[in-house]
């Protein structure tokens, strides 16, 4: 069974060939990063409209690379939500069409749970009940998973996402756009102890994160509490040291967040998902921690934004019995895990 994969919800064209559930035929990712980095961040309405340019010659790209044509299909899958509405039509109104041409089914799957199924992908097998830990630019959660598609919240950001809070704090040092990345190279140099930027737990949401009181307090060792908006340059080794800092607080509490939910949740394995986890420092320091859990890291390029793990998913969702999808389905901004939780 051949699988077109469409992934649109931020800012990269993801479009990706899987044979059964999880053998990568091609996987093209157009990023938009150039177009958004003068702005520090994503703007929607360009987003869409540099989806809706390059996702019919991607699609013809993709193709080629896998070796097939597209009367060689036999299922589409597209991302649904959460994610930019705008740029979710794009990829949702292609599916539809590609569906009604070669007249196959297409199915949308949500983006987050894509991102778990990402960490299944390889040669790696999970035990259930497992802890999905989800971090990228617009989500935190940890998730409970009884199987690759059964889910059960247990927690998420009050305010910002990890990503974001790094995109946001290399803004505020005038590094470019992802800021994650950026802060992880300067973070080799500093000193992790030099600043205490650990973000709360709250008693009554213990697997729910908060960043934007670390984010504060960043800023204001940066440029005094008195500041009104007037960013200076900041000195090498004091980027460093905040880098370092702001990295090893955010990371530690996420791991502690992540263990704790395991270990409460009798989970074994840990499924991974979403850009931060591309790190390889959070990587090193989960592997440091992890005791005799197993952890599923995706491929460094699937824990990125990709239709990879979007076809994978509606493979996997149609080998067991999921029907198409009608041609009313619509997309959604947020709201992922909940609706399809277990008791
Ligand atoms: O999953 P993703 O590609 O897109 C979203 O759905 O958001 O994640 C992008 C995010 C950005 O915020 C970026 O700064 C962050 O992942 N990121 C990192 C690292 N690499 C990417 N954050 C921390 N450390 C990294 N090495
Ligand atoms: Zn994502």
């Amino acid at each position: 069974m051949l699988t077109l994969g469409i992934e649109t919800t931020c800012d990269e064209t993801g479009l990706a060939i899987i044979r059964g559930t999880n053998e990568i035929l091609s996987n093209q990712i157009a990023s938009q990063i150039d177009l958004h980095r003068p702005f520090g961040g994503v703007l929607p309405e360009l987003a869409s409209r540099q989806h809706a340019e390059v996702i019919v010659p991607l699609i013809d790209q993709t193709l080629k690379e896998a070796k097939v044509s597209l009367s060689d299909l036999d299922l589409i899958g597209v991302a649904k939500g959460p994610g930019l509405l705008g740029a979710l039509l794009v990829g949702l109104n292609a599916a539809k069409s590609l569906s009604i041409a070669l007249n196959i089914p297409f199915i949308g799957v949500d983006h987050l749970e894509a991102h778990l199924f990402a960490a299944l992908m390889g040669q790696q097998v999970a035990t259930y009940p497992a802890l999905g830990v989800i971090a990228s630019g617009g989500h935190t959660n940890l998730v409970l998973c009884e199987s690759a598609d059964k889910f059960k919240s247990l927690g998420e950001t009050h305010d910002d996402a990890i990503g974001e809070a790094f995109d946001k704090v290399a803004k505020m040092m005038g590094l470019p756009y992802p800021g994650g990345p950026e802060i992880e190279v300067l973070a080799k140099l500093g000193n992790p102890n030099r600043f205490h930027f650990r973000p709360p737990i709250m008693k009554e949401a213990p697997f729910s994160f908060s960043l934007s009181g670390v984010k504060t307090k960043v800023l204001y060792t940066l440029f005094g509490q008195d500041f009104k908006g007037h960013v200076k340059p900041i000195e090498y080794q004091m980027q460093c040291d905040i880098a370092a800092s702001f990295q090893k607080g955010v990371f530690e509490d996420l791991i502690e967040k992540s263990l704790r939910a395991a270990h409460a949740f009798g989970c074994q394995t840990l499924l991974f998902g979403g850009g931060v986890t591309s790190s390889q420092t959070l990587r090193s320091l989960f592997e440091e921690r992890k005791g005799s859990l197993n952890l599923l890291w995706p491929d460094r390029v699937l824990s990125l934004d990709n239709g990879a793990m979007i076809g994978g998913l509606a493979a996997h969702l149609h080998q067991n019995g999921r029907a198409g999808d009608s041609l009313s389905l619509t997309p959604y901004p947020r709201g992922s895990f909940n609706s399809a939780s277990f008791n």
